[in-house]
């Protein structure tokens, strides 16, 4: 006899919750979720404060191919010749690390990808160091970005953008709750499983934030206001970048947008820009409570927390706890032609790995 299961043959989800399904999401699912939440951030604390392992055997590895590059290093796929088992390996520079005075950065960046545990998250297998780089090595996510999507499609249909935006608003209230501030949400940082779901990636700004922080960092279009202006902010600016990201999945193109980054500056600051006439009343109601430049009338930070956006109109009929459980049907399933395929990731020339003699920079790098 067959069994019937739902469209998409769900996984089984981590988090379990006894209420009704019905519309909008009520003070009681929020109360219950948030004990959930309590223990995921339990577990945060108890991995940041553990040494981590740092063996692997290079010979074991085979390197496939350039599959990103970045400031500092290129992230390639790596397979495990016995098991054949895909891996993304980011692949980190010491000396451009130093020169570009991101040690601690990129000491954050690995204690958190070691510590974090979340559906919608990248998280590390895990990490080693030789004499002139650092690795970073995490699950493969097949589905490339959600930028290139973003592009080939010209922009997002509502049912897409929604279930984009809604699994993006669960990994910020997670990391939030963690106490972690992201500070580079932007379409290039979010990949796309074979199942269609989200991996955030790239935790190379994200830092613990115990109240007020100053470093300018992030991608210009992304910029929140009180970030540019040096005022010294807090997780409001993960909400800003959410409502551009928001923004641009819906239109195509970011709110601010100009050649000159500081024109672009000009304009994020200004707090004025364009909805096309696509976009409905509803989501130019949601965009207009997160993209306020005074950070009181921001949503995500106001009183109501993130049961602003939950229980926001654009998202009526969206069942928050079926996204985070991967119930619900995705839109879209990205193309994946099975174990290896890069297509959905844009070709790259690969770079040898480079082998100093010597040890560098073994003092900035001790904590690694
Ligand atoms: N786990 C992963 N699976 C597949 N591709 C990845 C993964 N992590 C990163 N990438 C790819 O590599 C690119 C660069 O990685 P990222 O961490 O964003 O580096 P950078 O800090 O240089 O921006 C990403 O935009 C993405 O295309
Ligand atoms: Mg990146």
């Amino acid at each position: 006899m067959y069994s019937r299961k739902g469209l998409g043959t769900p996984k089984e989800g981590p988090y379990r919750s006894d209420a009704d399904v019905h519309d909008g999401y009520t003070e009681q699912q929020q109360e219950q979720y948030s004990k959930y939440l309590k223990k995921l951030k339990s577990d945060f604390d108890e991995s940041w404060c553990k040494k981590s392992k740092t063996n692997m055997n290079f010979n074991e590895y085979e390197r496939i191919k350039t599959l990103g590059t970045g400031a500092f290093g290129r992230v390639v796929l790596l397979k495990h010749v016995k098991s054949s088992k895909l891996y993304a390996m980011k692949v980190l520079e010491k000396e451009k690390i130093v020169k570009m005075r991101q040690v601690e950065h990129t000491l954050y960046e690995k204690r958190i990808l070691e510590s974090i545990r979340f559906p919608f998250t990248v998280c590390m297998e895990f990490s080693f160091k030789d004499n002139s780089y650092v690795y970073f090595i995490m699950p493969f996510v097949p589905g490339g970005e959600m930028f290139t999507h973003l592009r080939r499609m010209g922009k997002f249909e509502e049912p897409l953008a929604k279930f984009y935006a809604s699994q993006v608003i669960l990994a910020l209230e997670y990391l939030h709750f963690c106490n972690l501030v992201y500070r580079d949400l932007k379409p290039e940082n979010i990949l796309i499983d074979k199942t269609g779901y989200l991996k955030i990636t790239d935790f190379g700004f994200c830092k613990i934030l115990q109240g007020r922080t100053w470093t300018l960092c992030g991608t210009p279009e992304y910029l929140a206001p009180e970030l540019i202006l040096s005022k010294g902010y807090g997780f409001s600016v993960d909400w800003w970048s959410f409502g551009v990201l928001l923004f641009e999945m819906c239109a195509g193109y970011p709110p601010f947008y100009a050649n000159d980054p500081m024109k672009t500056y000009e304009k994020i600051v200004g707090g004025k820009y364009r909805c096309p006439s696509s976009f409905n009343s509803d989501l130019r109601d949601l965009i207009r409570n997160i993209l306020q430049v005074d950070i009181t009338h921001r949503f995500g930070v106001m009183k109501g927390g993130v049961m602003d956006y939950k229980n926001h109109k654009w998202f009526r009929g969206l069942e928050w706890e079926c996204i985070l459980n991967c119930r619900t049907q995705p839109p879209f399933v990205p193309k994946y032609r099975g174990p290896g395929d890069t297509t959905n990731f844009d070709r790259y020339d690969d770079e040898p790995i480079k082998t100093a003699s010597r040890c560098q920079y073994d003092a900035d790098f001790t904590d690694f």
